[in-house]
């Protein structure tokens, strides 16, 4: 897997003034733009605010130190922290670092492509909020979180909402877009429905242990396909 075809995403993230600006006032609108015209609406104020009921049956199936890859602001590394579990949250942008150490979380600037503290020892990797998208490929983010992750270790990860095709498999270029206009470079970005997901997480070596819908959201739990231990096993 090449590092490099993953930085245009990194570098979009980390360098747009109108997500370090929505970041930073806790309020939208932004979107994912794409070339014909279609916008994503990113969801800036849940992510900006306390963890939902949604957020909170993720925080039931964190287990062991966790890494949650693209935290953003930091609500949900904040949160497994005040659970008592060791837990890092990695981002590109600034502004998300920030605010993530603001609210009492730890985080570094970081791309989930470059190297990371405790590769092979986290029991617990979040990619949630749609990002199994970055760097537009999921199957090499689902091998890269593997080699992540303790062999023992489980990835708790969001497929497209409720509403959306269960075999929706999109690999898009995009831009961020304020409302008004958009900024910044075109980067590769990936929505994939439950189906997808599970196809693509069978093909780099996980294995679907439980699935689950909050408010709409689709959530899945992997493990890797050696491991069949109970989810607190060491
Ligand atoms: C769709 S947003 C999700 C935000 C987040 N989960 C939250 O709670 O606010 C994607 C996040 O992933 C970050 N990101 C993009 N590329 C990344 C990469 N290569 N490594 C780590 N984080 C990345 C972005 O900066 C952004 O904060």
């Amino acid at each position: 897997m090449s590092v490099r075809v993953k930085v245009p995403t990194a570098r979009a993230w980390s360098t747009a003034d109108p997500y370090a600006t929505a970041l930073r006032t806790g309020r939208g609108p932004l979107f994912l733009h794409r070339s014909d015209g279609w916008l994503l609406p990113l969801d800036i104020e849940r992510w900006c605010a306390e963890p939902d009921a949604a957020d909170r049956s993720v925080l039931h199936a964190c287990h062991g130190p966790t890494l949650d890859i693209g935290c953003g602001p930091g609500r949900l590394v904040t949160a497994v922290a005040a659970r008592g579990l060791p837990a890092l949250g990695i981002d590109v942008s600034p502004e998300a670092v920030h605010r993530t150490r603001a609210t009492g979380g730890t985080a570094l600037l970081r791309s989930v492509f470059d190297p990371l503290p405790r590769e092979g020892r986290w029991r617990t990797a979040l990619l949630i909020d749609g990002n199994i998208g970055i760097g537009g490929d999921p199957a090499a983010l689902l091998t890269r979180v593997r080699g992540v992750l303790h062999p023992h270790g489980r990835l708790i990860t969001e497929a497209a909402p409720c509403g959306i095709p269960d075999d929706l498999d999109e690999r898009s270029e995009v831009r961020l877009h304020d409302g008004i206009g958009a900024h910044g470079i075109t980067f590769p970005w990936a929505r994939v429905g439950p189906a997808a997901l599970h196809r693509y997480a069978a093909a780099a070596g996980w294995v679907r242990e439980s699935a689950w819908t909050v408010e709409g959201r689709r959530f899945v739990q992997l493990r890797g396909c050696h491991f069949s231990g109970r989810p607190a096993d060491s």
